[in-house]
């Protein structure tokens, strides 16, 4: 067994399961033992090793608790189809969009998708992002969408980031099911589910609640098949309309409601009265140069706790940088800073169920830690465009230095 010292902490900012609050400390110190914070306090003994942080700040690593990351290429071509003036959903009904990587996902070999996604994971990594969820969701028929969830099931054994996995059939309904709707959706029930759940390797269940994607009644019988089996429910909700996903998450008391960039007062009030955490994805807003971001004030108004994270995909938001996403809840969402870290680290990890192990440097907890080479957590979001995280300690091992 051997222990780990980090010292010289400028400030540390958590959150705190006591005051049930974030937290700036000074002059404290925290020991790890092996993976684990074992005692967070001051002027605490020796330990085998020792991290001089220089008066720098710390915080927990990321949770990002949305993304796409199961793809072959990345989609530039329909970014600029956008810039001359075409819609996300007008792509996606040429071919675009989730078909086009669906296409190349279909024919991709399984060591293929493992090195492009390891490639992804070591980048998250470097951002700070410890733990990440990550879909399947490009596959779209039950070989591929094992594929996908067998491939984030062997990154994850084989990389140091933690990764969370969920089945997402339902992202767009394949092209030999356009004009058959509900076959499609029969066969996620019957087939894809059934096969997940016996495989094991998925924790969450989420569907594309959307116009020209899952209606309502087809995004309830997918979560609620899900459920019976096993997944927990999640769901995308009023990313570009809104005509009632927000009650459905509310009426299913799913674990998460996701985007709600057009979310209604009484999607608001759904969430609020059933405690769902709203999760927002401002980089999507950003990256398809929209301007109406989710209503994080109005949600926070009526208590809804929201967790933010980046949807890293290859369509709507090519970002990877937790650090970016809080810069832009900070700007577009008028997030205060310290919001901003408890909404990427602790409430993205309670809506992953997984806020009892990661999230926040406690006792007991992993020593998932970042070590910034900044003083305080006022310089996040002010230096866009630089990262400034020196050190990210993954179960108490250093796996980036900068
Ligand atoms: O979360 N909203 C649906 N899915 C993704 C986009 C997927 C894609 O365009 O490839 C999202 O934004
Ligand atoms: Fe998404």
């Amino acid at each position: 067994m051997s222990s780990l010292k980090l010292g010289n902490i400028g400030s540390l900012v958590t959150f705190s399961s006591q005051s049930s609050s974030m937290i700036c400390q000074h002059d404290v110190e925290l020991i790890i033992e092996n993976s684990t914070i074992i005692e967070v306090g001051k002027k605490l003994g020796d330990a085998d090793f020792f991290i001089d942080c220089k008066n720098n700040l710390v915080t927990p690593g990321f949770v990002d608790s949305h993304t796409h990351p199961v793809f072959v290429h990345t989609r530039e071509d329909e970014f600029h189809m956008r810039l001359s003036g075409l819609d996300y959903n007008e792509i996606n009904k040429n071919g675009g969009g989730i078909l086009n990587s669906s296409r190349l996902l279909r024919n991709a070999s399984e060591a293929l998708l493992i090195s492009k996604v390891k490639s992804r994971m070591d980048a998250f990594l470097k951002f700070g992002t410890t733990t990440v969820e990550c879909k399947s969701g490009y596959g779209l028929d039950t070989d591929s969408e094992l594929k996908s969830l067998s491939v984030i099931d062997k990154v994850n054994k084989m990389h140091d980031i933690d990764m969370i996995p969920t089945f997402m059939g339902a992202h767009d309904f394949p092209l030999e099911y356009k004009n058959k709707k509900d076959a499609y959706v029969d066969l996620i029930c019957s087939e894809m589910i059934p096969q997940v759940a016996k495989q094991g390797i998925a924790k969450f269940n989420d569907v594309f609640c959307e116009k020209g994607y899952f209606n309502l009644d087809q995004s309830r019988h997918i979560l609620l098949t899900g459920k019976k089996h096993g997944l927990i429910p999640r769901i995308h909700a009023d990313e570009f309309s809104c005509f009632g996903a927000s009650k459905l998450a509310a009426d299913l008391k799913v674990l998460s409601a996701d985007h709600l960039m057009e979310i209604d007062k009484s999607g608001i009030d759904a969430l609020a009265n059933k405690s769902i955490i709203g999760t927002l994805l401002p980089g999507t807003t950003f990256f398809l140069g929209k301007k109406k971001y989710a209503p994080y004030l109005d949600l926070q108004k009526k208590g809804v706790e929201v967790a933010i994270a980046s949807d890293f995909n290859p369509g709507s938001c090519n970002i990877q940088s937790m650090e970016f996403i809080l810069t832009l809840s900070c700007i577009f969402m008028k997030m205060n800073i310290l919001e901003a870290i408890k909404s990427s680290t602790i409430v993205a990890s309670k809506s992953l169920m997984i806020d009892h192990k990661v999230g926040s440097i406690e006792k007991g907890k992993k020593a998932d830690i970042l070590v910034w080479r900044i003083p305080d957590v006022k310089k996040i979001p002010y230096f866009i465009n630089q990262n400034q995280i020196n050190l990210v300690l993954k179960n108490g091992k250093p796996v980036f230095t900068a």
